[in-house]
């Protein structure tokens, strides 16, 4: 399905927690919008203080070097605060708890 077809992609954490992402929008400002905060530093992809792992789904990186090694990319790490959904994804919230403990605004 293409990003026009669609108006919201699901973002599904581990945890049951799901956020609607407007097609365009990274996954850091999509769950600030629906009131979650994510732990979030730079929001420029280079300190890593966001990063997730996606378990089902597409997501791309709006930048062409994020912080993060080839390998960690084939693994399926992203930058959520320059992750843009290609699809509906879930993400692994509790691979980090120190830095995924999304909690209501
Ligand atoms: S907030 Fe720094 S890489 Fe996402």
């Amino acid at each position: 399905m293409s990003d026009q077809a669609v108006s919201r992609w699901m973002l599904t954490l581990t945890d049951g927690t799901r956020i609607e992402v407007p097609p365009g929008t990274d996954l850091v400002s999509a769950a600030r919008a629906a009131g979650w905060r994510w732990p979030k530093s730079c929001r420029n992809g280079t300190c890593r203080t966001c990063r997730a792992r996606v378990l089902s789904g597409t997501a791309v990186h709006r930048i062409d070097w994020p912080g993060l090694s080839r390998e960690e990319l084939d693994e399926g790490w992203i930058l959520p605060c320059v992750a843009l959904p290609q699809s509906d994804l879930v993400i692994d919230a509790l691979c980090q708890p120190d830095t995924m403990s999304l909690k209501p605004r």
